[in-house]
Formats: C-alpha cells, sequence, structure tokens
C-alpha cells in the first residue's frame, strides 16, 4: 500500500516527504531510477479508483466537450500535442480525460509509466483507432472475407493477419530487394524537384508538399503493388489513373479524421462524408486489385528465374491473393506518414546549415560521383544521415502518441485503468522535455551517434521517450521502408543541391498524423 502512494505521489509530481527525497534525487536526473518504486505487481487491491486520476472535471450531460469552444474552453484551437503538454503542466504524469471516447482516455506523460504500459497491453495488443476505416472494411465483405488488415483489426484477427505479413513486411533481406526501385523513383522525384523552383528565386513552390505526397504515393504503390503508378508525371489528367489514386488516398485521410475527430452537428453532412469516404476507398479497392491479379498473372512466368529476390507482393501473393489485397491497402495508408516526415526532414536541413554540411561531408564520402546509385549495402555505411532522421523523428514526430485498449482491469501508476480504456503513452511530449532529452528544442543528430561527445545528450536518457514507430508486437510494419525512403531521399538531396531556408519556424497540424503546414519553400543551389 505505501508502495503505491508513494509512486502516486511521483507519477503525479507531488512533493515528497523529505526522508523520501535522497531516495528520488536520482529520479529527477535519470528517469530510469523510477524502477524502483514502480507497483509492476498489478495487484489491483490497493489501487485508487479511476475516478481520483488527476484531470479536467467532466460537467454532467455536457463531459469535456465545451472546453474546445470558442471564447470559454481553455483547449479551443490547439493542436493535439499543446493539448497534451497542457494537460501533463496542470495535472501531472497521468492524466484522465472523459468524453474523447466512449472509455476514459488516460494520458501517460512519463517514461516508465509508458513501459508499463506497453508491459501491460498483452500478448496481442489492442489499438482502437480509425473507426470510419474499420466499418468501411466491415461492409465489403466480399473484399474482405473477414481478414481486416493490420490497422484496424484486433484480436486473433489482427494477430493472424500480422504473423502471416509480418515476416515479408519486416525482413531485412525481402526490403532489400526493393532498394533499387526505390532508389530510381527518389531519384525522378529528386530530378523534378530542379523543375519546380522558380527560376528567379530557385525556391520549390508553396505546394512542394503535395509533391512529397506523390513521391510517397508512388513509393507505396511500388511496395504494395509492385507497379509504377505514374504519380511523378507532370500535368497528370483529372481523370488518369495516378490521379485518381492521389487523390482517394488523400481524400482517405482527409475523411477519416473529420469523420472520426470533427463532432458534427449536422447528420446529414456526417452521412455525406461516410458516402465520400466509401467512394474513394472503392476506387483504391478497383485499382488496386487490378494490378494485383496482374501481378499473379506474371508471377509463374517471373518464377523460371530462380536467381531473382522476390518482391513483398509477389511473396504475398504466395500466401493468398486476398491477404495481398488487405495489405496494400494497409501500405497505402501509410503514404501520410512518410511523406510528411520528409518534408519535416527537409525543413531541419534546411534550416540548420552546420549540420547540413557535416551531411553532406558525409554523403560526398560514399556518393563522390552525382550518378553513383545508391545500393542497400550503401545504407549501412551513413550513420550521420540517420542521425538526421532520427533526430527529425524526435522534434517532429509523426504521431504524437501510442495508444493501447487495455485488456482487463489493469492498475497503471497506482491507479485502477478498467479494461478497454483508451491509454495514450504521448512519446512526443516526452521527446522534447528537457528532463528526458538536454538541449531538446536543438536539432542535434550527434545526439543518436555513438562515437560522437553529443551522444551522452542521448544516453542518459529513457528508452521509452522517444517511440516514433511504436512499440513491441504492434509496432510499426512499415519502419523499415521509411527509413529506406528517408535515407535515400536524403542523400540524393544533399549530393545535388544546398538548401536553404529563408521562412519561420516550421508549423504543423495534428490531424491522424503530424502534418506540415508551412508551404515548404525550399530555395534549392545546384552543386
Ligand atoms: C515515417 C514514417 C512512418 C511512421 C513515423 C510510422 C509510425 C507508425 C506508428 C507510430 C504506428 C503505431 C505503432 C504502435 O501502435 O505501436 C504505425 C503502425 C503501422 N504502420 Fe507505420 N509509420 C511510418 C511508415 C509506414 C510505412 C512506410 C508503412 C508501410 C509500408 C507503414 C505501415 C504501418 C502499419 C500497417 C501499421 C499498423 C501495424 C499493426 O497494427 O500491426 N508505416 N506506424
Amino acid at each position: 500500500m505505501t508502495r503505491t502512494r508513494i509512486f502516486i505521489r511521483e507519477v503525479n509530481n507531488m512533493r515528497l516527504p523529505l526522508k523520501m527525497q535522497s531516495r528520488t534525487r536520482s529520479i529527477r536526473n535519470y528517469p530510469t531510477g523510477y524502477n524502483e518504486i514502480v507497483d509492476m505487481s498489478n495487484n489491483l487491491q490497493h489501487v485508487r479508483p479511476t475516478e481520483d486520476i488527476p484531470g479536467p472535471k467532466a460537467l454532467p450531460l455536457i463531459g469535456n466537450l465545451f472546453r474546445f469552444l470558442p471564447y470559454i474552453g481553455e483547449y479551443y484551437n490547439v493542436n493535439v500535442l499543446t493539448f497534451m503538454r497542457m494537460l501533463h503542466n496542470k495535472y501531472g504524469n497521468i492524466v484522465k480525460f472523459d468524453g474523447l471516447k466512449k472509455q476514459p482516455s488516460i494520458f501517460l506523460f512519463c517514461p516508465e509509466l509508458c513501459k508499463n504500459m506497453y508491459q501491460l497491453q498483452g500478448k496481442i495488443p489492442m489499438r482502437i483507432a480509425m473507426e470510419p476505416l474499420h466499418n468501411y472494411r466491415k461492409s465489403r465483405k466480399d473484399i474482405y472475407k473477414g481478414q481486416y488488415g493490420l490497422t484496424t483489426s484486433q484480436g486473433e484477427s489482427w494477430k493472424d493477419f500480422r504473423s502471416k505479413v509480418g515476416p515479408h513486411m519486416m525482413r531485412p533481406n525481402i526490403v532489400k530487394t526493393h532498394a533499387t526501385q526505390i532508389h530510381d523513383i527518389t531519384s525522378e522525384f529528386v530530378d523534378k524537384m530542379s523543375t519546380l523552383r522558380d527560376p528567379k528565386t530557385l525556391e520549390l513552390p508553396d505546394d512542394f508538399m503535395n509533391e512529397l505526397y506523390k513521391w510517397s504515393v508512388e513509393t507505396m504503390c511500388l511496395i504494395a503493388l509492385n507497379y509504377r503508378m505514374g504519380c511523378l508525371k507532370s500535368n497528370l489528367a483529372v481523370d488518369s489513373e495516378p490521379q485518381i489514386m492521389i487523390n482517394c488516398v488523400k481524400e482517405m485521410f482527409n475523411l477519416t479524421y473529420r469523420i472520426e475527430n470533427v463532432p458534427s452537428l449536422l447528420k446529414i453532412s456526417h452521412t455525406r462524408n461516410y458516402q465520400k469516404l466509401f467512394r474513394a476507398l472503392d476506387q483504391i479497392n478497383v485499382i488496386s486489385a487490378k494490378y494485383i491479379e496482374y501481378a499473379k498473372n506474371n508471377i509463374s512466368k517471373s518464377r523460371d528465374n530462380t536467381n531473382r529476390d522476390y518482391s513483398i507482393l509477389e511473396k504475398l501473393l504466395c500466401i493468398d491473393k486476398q491477404v495481398a489485397l488487405v495489405m496494400a491497402l494497409d501500405i497505402l495508408m501509410s503514404t501520410d506518414t512518410t511523406s510528411n516526415a520528409a518534408g519535416a526532414l527537409l525543413y531541419y536541413i534546411a534550416n540548420n546549415k552546420e549540420k547540413q554540411d557535416k551531411l553532406r561531408e558525409e554523403v560526398m564520402s560514399v556518393l563522390p560521383d552525382k550518378t553513383t546509385p545508391i545500393t542497400h549495402d550503401l545504407l549501412e555505411k551513413i550513420p550521420y544521415v540517420r542521425g538526421c532522421i532520427k533526430e527529425c523523428m524526435r522534434l517532429f514526430p509523426i504521431a504524437n502518441g501510442i495508444l493501447r485498449n487495455m485488456p482487463k482491469d489493469v492498475s497503471l501508476g497506482g491507479y485502477l485503468i478498467p479494461k478497454g480504456a483508451n491509454v495514450m503513452a504521448c512519446h512526443a511530449v516526452l521527446s522534447m522535455d528537457p528532463k528526458y532529452f538536454a538541449r531538446p528544442m536543438e536539432y542535434i543528430p550527434e545526439r543518436w551517434i555513438r562515437d560522437s561527445p553529443e551522444f551522452l545528450l542521448y544516453r542518459s536518457t529513457h528508452t521509452h521517450a522517444y517511440m516514433p514507430f511504436g512499440y513491441g508486437v504492434r509496432a510499426c510494419i512499415g519502419q523499415r521502408f521509411a527509413e529506406m525512403e528517408l535515407e535515400m531521399l536524403l542523400l540524393k538531396v544533399i549530393r545535388n543541391f544546398r538548401i536553404e531556408w529563408h521562412y519561420g519556424p516550421l508549423e504543423h497540424e495534428s490531424q491522424i498524423v503530424n502534418t506540415v503546414k508551412s508551404p515548404l519553400r525550399f530555395k534549392l543551389i545546384d552543386l
């Protein structure tokens, strides 16, 4: 009981009795020190009730929604990251917020609590999100046949699907087979960047983010469908297949977010958004099914060449056509993540000249010639490039937090967390917290590089303070692909241009993922 109380005080940043302060000094400096007082028994006997978790109190009938209203709401018009920081500053390391979803939402702002959350998530972690997408999948029984893919399915159905596709999506040898194709798309894209510049100012256009988006759709189509869709071509006709694909993937994100998160007082607009979402998803399905069928027909021919490595799609087709289709749709879902990470990455490099110079030294050493192809093996020799990407994901995490729904009643931070509660490990807040990352707002890629003196800035942190791809068996399945795409892009851009930024700090918007809001008017000077 006493241990539980002590922990509750600590997680809520309360003052500890004097006799306890020496014991916790190390906790302040080194967050890993929490270990000694964490209630790992998960004994529910002495926990405090869920209602005691600090947080804004919900009013009868209207709950907490008024807090988001203009004039009266303290959270009106604040983005998700700011909202989380406000909760953390006011209420401490564990916060309850009612009314966002049916089940209570619990926000965690301490790495040790996040670690506990992952320990308590169970063997088959649940992440109940993107309900509109799931509703679509359930309604199209003919396509999905009870297999709803990774993003939205739960329980045994998720486990079964993940165990089928996981080995193929994550095995380095298979990811490697796509290196040349991703390289070719990226080279083409970087050539296009030259032509997109304003001839006088050498700046990219306001909507360059849209171009990054097309690069990402083209890459994802290639991985999922083994087909070059042609999204990078200029002046695409409105009714061309690549343009339809680009529009539909974009609609899928916007509408899923709007339906799920923007309270719709008008039922009719809600229904319309659902109809639009279903239409967009139907179109993506039709196009995807066509190319999967095409790949299936070609598979027997290409199998004659026994020395060839097989693509992801070919591997998945060997399991069955339907798994390949469902996985393709999950892969296409990830377009927004990589394109926004790429936009933010270029910003940090453009905005930090000294780091860019250092980066270029490494790039020149592996690519003495502009036309040297970037092989998968070459990607093993670029620690600074990797440091730059990691540091970008720390300052511009694509997901603000990782959601888990508790499989049963559990004790977390000394409180009872009921079965099904939405528990959010708020990594985006932690990765910029000075407690865990010294000089947190500075872009310091060196902190990720072992031989560098700045590595110390990272070494004293907590492993659960930074999780841009999630954690555990339900972590991002496309991490290797995302990293490969970003590495290729950075290598190519830095080898071809000096990149400059002459505007204010990068602005972002929080939707399903954090997205870049500022027009990306990078100035590119040929090398
Ligand atoms: C910078 C790029 C990316 C970031 C930051 C990112 C981040 C994430 C995060 C945070 C999750 C949730 C993990 C968890 O709950 O523990 C996730 C899940 C997922 N990601 Fe990514 N992702 C990226 C790119 C990709 C790519 C390129 C693909 C596909 C090729 C992909 C496919 C998926 C899938 C299918 C899931 C659901 C996994 C499951 O529930 O089993 N992601 N991603």
